[in-house]
């Protein structure tokens, strides 16, 4: 077999290569003369059982010279061995991979070569069951970059793009060079959004029935009670009483219908006079918490929160657009108390816009993101949103340090670290950038990591990070474009020597 199989070959060889008449006809008799040397081997060696012909040279092949089989057959053995020793004494095993299906975010560094992802298809292939993601990693380590490169790439590829808020401005030029508009919220930028907005009407409801009059005036009135109860929060630093509750519910209710009254949209103001009205009321209890609320709400409207989400908003969301950031870089140095609100206003606002599935499918960013987490009523605005995010083809990414960051979220045993731990549990693809000594036993404990992976993450180098979903781990590199490089530069320092060597050119 193995001559009759050569022999063959030689007849292929000689059809391509001999071109000219003369080695055609050369040829010819050579084929005639292979065939002829074919048929006599096979006379000779084989023995027809039926129409197969089968081998009669033992095991090895014939012996011939340079034949590769002979005396020297290869016998091999098992090795039994643990899977530790395996892994090190076969090192390079590959593991598996997502597949091509999604875009390009770099290299898998353990060989499986290209990293690609896509949320969207690997939820339809059951691979992932939840669409958040977070992202952990020290400073300077990348993390803003991967998720810029992640959005520019899913940008082009026709999804949309929504930075929830943007502390340190960081996204404007992305957002801007994607074609997108960038909202400036801060005291004195002359832009004010209305928490209490409606926000977009979807046309399904989650369960995706067409969704009611009556369901989208319900899905408003919830909207605007949980915004205002996480202001309220925020600036009380506590929970609010039974009284408080009731008297904040009627008193928008009672804004609501004087706004429609003036054929405009409920703004705070509002709801602060319909809570003075109320500070007359025979009840002495709700009396009381009224006045409470109303002096609670009026921080909205004086000091350094004046101006920015007391009126109609100003700003124009437009819902076609490929990208749009809510910029609060303007806020740095502000209070810790003004840094929540605006966080939550902005965060609850882009929710309310994007909350659609009309709206095509669309990644939400919460760029340094433990302000939000650090703050119960807005954390727990986050996990409800975020189980919705699905059913409004929504992908979120929220940026953190460490695991540590969502433990600061309350003491162990409280509601806000239940809180905090579903947010995590929810967050179906988990990438860890380099980790502080310090912070790799929690981090290891918190996202149960192996020993291999423990070790690894001391030593990340920029750009790489170690990817977590569907029951495996990729080690990747974030390969970016010379654009996207300078594009995404947070590094002071080089974006002025950059300028510079420009102004000098
Ligand atoms: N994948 C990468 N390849 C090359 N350089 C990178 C990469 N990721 C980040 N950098 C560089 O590191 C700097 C800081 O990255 P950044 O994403 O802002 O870090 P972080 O958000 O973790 O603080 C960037 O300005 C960029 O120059
Ligand atoms: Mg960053």
């Amino acid at each position: 077999m193995t001559k009759t199989t050569s022999k063959r070959q030689k007849i292929e060889v000689f059809d391509v290569y001999e071109a000219n008449r003369a080695d055609k006809r050369a040829s010819a008799t050579s084929t005639r003369q292979v065939i002829k040397d074919l048929k006599a081997i096979q006379d000779q060696t084989t023995e027809t059982t039926g129409d197969f012909p089968r081998p009669t040279w033992g095991r090895g092949g014939q012996r011939r010279p340079k034949s590769l089989h002979g005396t020297g057959i290869l016998h091999t053995r098992g090795v039994p061995t643990t899977a530790h020793t395996g892994a090190t004494a076969y090192p390079y095993v590959a593991g598996t991979s997502l597949g091509a299906d999604g875009l390009y975010i770099g290299r898998d560094l353990n060989g499986g070569g290209a990293f690609c992802f896509d949320p969207w298809r690997l939820y339809e292939r059951g691979v992932i069951s939840g669409m958040s993601m977070i992202l952990f990693g020290q400073i300077g380590t990348g993390k803003s970059s991967l998720a810029k490169s992640f959005a520019v790439r899913l940008v082009q590829a026709g999804r949309k793009l929504s930075v929830a808020s943007d502390k340190k401005g960081e996204w404007t030029r992305v957002v801007r060079a994607l074609g997108g508009s960038v909202i400036q919220v801060g005291p004195s930028m002359g832009t004010r959004l209305n928490p209490l907005d409606p926000g977009t009407r979807p046309s399904l409801n989650a369960q995706g029935e067409p969704l009611t009059d009556e369901g989208w005036a319900l899905m408003v009135r919830t909207r605007r009670m949980a915004i205002l109860v996480t202001l309220v929060r925020i600036l009380t630093n506590r929970e609010l009483s039974p009284a408080e509750h009731h008297v904040l519910s009627l008193a928008m209710d009672t804004g609501v219908q004087a706004a429609q009254a003036k054929s405009t949209v409920v703004v705070i103001p509002d709801v602060i006079d319909a809570l003075e009205a109320a500070k007359d009321h025979p009840d002495q209890l709700v009396a009381d918490a009224s006045s409470v609320m109303a002096m609670t709400l009026h921080r909205m409207t004086t000091g350094d929160l004046a101006g920015m989400f007391d009126g109609e908003t100003t700003a124009y969301f437009d819902a076609d657009a490929p990208a749009t950031s809510i910029d609060t870089s303007a806020l740095q140095g502000a209070s810790p108390e003004a840094v929540r609100v605006v966080n939550a206003c902005s965060g609850a606002w882009t929710e309310a816009m994007v909350t659609t599935s009309d709206g095509g499918q669309r990644l939400v960013i919460y760029e340094e993101g433990w302000d939000n987490i650090s703050s119960e009523a807005d954390l727990q605005r986050m996990v409800e949103s975020w189980k919705l995010a699905r059913a409004y083809g929504i992908f979120n990414v929220l940026i953190l340090h460490k695991v540590s960051d969502l433990q600061m979220a309350g003491d162990v045993g409280s509601r806000m670290a239940a809180m905090a731990k579903s947010l995590l549990a929810d967050a179906d693809v988990k990438v860890i950038y380099r980790q502080d000594r310090s912070t790799l036993k929690l981090t290891t404990d918190e996202l149960d990591l192996s020993d291999r992976e423990r070790s690894l993450l001391k030593h990340l180098g920029k750009g790489v990070g170690l990817w977590r979903l569907g029951g495996s781990s990729f080690e990747v590199k974030n390969d970016l474009t010379r654009v996207e490089l300078a594009l995404f530069n947070t590094d002071e320092r080089l974006v002025t020597t950059t300028a510079e060597r420009q102004a000098r050119a």
